[in-house]
């Protein structure tokens, strides 16, 4: 087969970035070859530029249903289109929860026609879930939540857990864990916040979920706050996800007070730069957004009664990839965890830049840097905790190789993003020296 088109470029291909013919077939959306010169045409390059997998968010909370003054599935994925990412994974705690089939069927026909890009659908177990293994079965995996949260007000017990751990790996279903303790009383500040729901309590809940765990259960710690969660759940053979607040924010951000709150809560600066270290020397294998949008006037109640959740989906690989480069830090490391990672945990064709992987990928000039501004993003809350940083642009964007953004701008359509099919995930590695 001869491509139909051919991208000119220095592309982070297998580790590094090379100056490389990328051959596409548009048709299948799907890279085809990969060349110092390849013929073909018509021809693409990307002059200053580098090109670089879509990004792969395991993590969203896209509001639909329920919630369409924070977002919906349209807003949502034009965001991510724009900030490079080029899959989305929809969390559960929407309004109505998806605890069950009627319930996923209902979101998933909802929001397909809104997809700007390609995504798939998290389910959750509750005390109203039946048929668990269909739901599970259905969705890409099975978030599991331990302490209560946004539209989650009940965690359910120990013994719930290792139930609901044992269906999803009868499932084969990924399960994505939020590991906290519950709260012990309600914080007035973010100093406060993170003392409520605190560090070892996040290591305890990874530690407790391992010990109910079957052995086959294959699971990912959703944003792990400090270095000690990240370890603990490489220790249980588990894959870890950073996100991008917990990475540059602190509880020391006083002047955003409940802007910045989330759970789990920003913890102290050294436990920060401490995670940052962690994920710079690849001990935090993947990078999420948790974009979790609340409106201004919800976020500028007072600290108790606000909602916890940040946006991200749109700044989260402009904003990390910006940072790695002022900091030292290969932009490989980046693209590693937000694209490659995901990819393969999720057994996804996504993520890398390599023949038989869909055409995913986005172009951008490190060298040119924007500030971001709350007013600029897609996200219907018009605002984000990283007001003013700088972070860089993304160029273009094609997915399935066609052009959904071009000069900065979205000029793809909704609804031609794809569904991404429910894969089994890779077997639990049991670490060496582990029972
Ligand atoms: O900060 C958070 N926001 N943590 C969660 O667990 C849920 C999320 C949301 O949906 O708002
Ligand atoms: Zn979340």
């Amino acid at each position: 087969v001869r491509p139909d088109l051919v991208l000119e470029a220095k592309a982070w291909v297998r580790g590094a970035f090379q100056d490389v013919e990328i051959g596409l077939d548009h048709e299948a959306g799907k890279i085809l070859a990969i060349k110092r010169n390849l013929p073909g045409t018509p021809r693409t390059r990307f002059p200053g530029k580098l090109l670089v997998p879509s990004g792969v968010d395991l993590h969203v909370h896209l509001r639909d249903p329920g919630s369409p003054a924070k977002e919906d599935f349209r807003s949502g994925t034009l965001g991510a289109a724009l900030g490079g990412v080029g899959t989305v994974l929809d969390m559960p705690n929407t309004d109505p929860v998806v605890d069950r089939l009627s319930r996923f069927e209902e979101k998933r026909d909802r929001v397909a026609s809104k997809a700007c890009v390609d995504w798939g659908l998290w389910s959750t177990f509750t005390p109203q879930t039946t048929r668990h293994l269909d739901l599970a079965m259905q969705s890409v995996g099975v978030k599991l939540y331990l302490a209560p949260t946004t539209g989650i007000p009940e965690a359910g017990t120990a013994q719930d857990l290792s139930q609901r751990l044992l269906f999803a790996a009868k499932a084969d279903r990924l399960v994505a864990l939020h590991a906290e303790t519950p709260p012990t009383r309600p914080p007035a500040t973010l100093v406060e916040h993170d003392a409520s729901r605190p560090a070892q309590g996040e290591v305890a809940a990874i530690e407790a979920a391992a010990r109910a765990a079957p052995a086959d259960a294959a699971v990912h710690v959703c944003h792990a706050t400090t270095a000690q969660a990240a370890r603990a759940a490489s220790k249980a053979g588990w894959s870890a996800g950073a996100t991008p607040h917990h990475l540059l924010l602190a509880n020391d951000a006083t002047s955003l007070g409940a802007f910045a709150k989330v759970n789990p809560p920003l913890r102290p600066v050294a436990e920060r730069d401490g995670l940052w270290h962690a994920f710079a020397g690849g001990e935090v294998p993947i990078l999420e957004s948790d974009h979790a949008p609340h409106t201004r006037e919800e976020k500028g109640r007072p600290f108790t009664e606000a909602p916890a959740g940040v946006p991200g989906v749109e700044t989260m690989l402009p904003l990390l990839l910006h940072e790695a480069r002022t900091r030292g830090l290969d932009a490989g490391r980046v693209l590693e965890a937000a694209c490659a990672a995901p990819g393969r945990l999720l057994g996804l064709p996504k993520g890398q830049i390599e023949p038989g992987y869909d055409a995913d990928f986005f172009a951008y000039d490190p060298r040119a840097p924007r500030k971001l501004r709350g007013s600029d993003l897609q996200s219907r809350c018009g605002w984000t905790p990283f007001e003013g940083r700088e972070a860089i642009v993304v160029a273009a964007h094609y997915l399935h190789g066609d052009l959904v953004v071009e000069g900065g701008r979205f000029v793809g359509r909704a609804g031609r993003g794809r569904m991404v099919r429910a894969q089994s995930p890779p077997k639990r590695r049991v670490p060496e020296g582990a029972a």
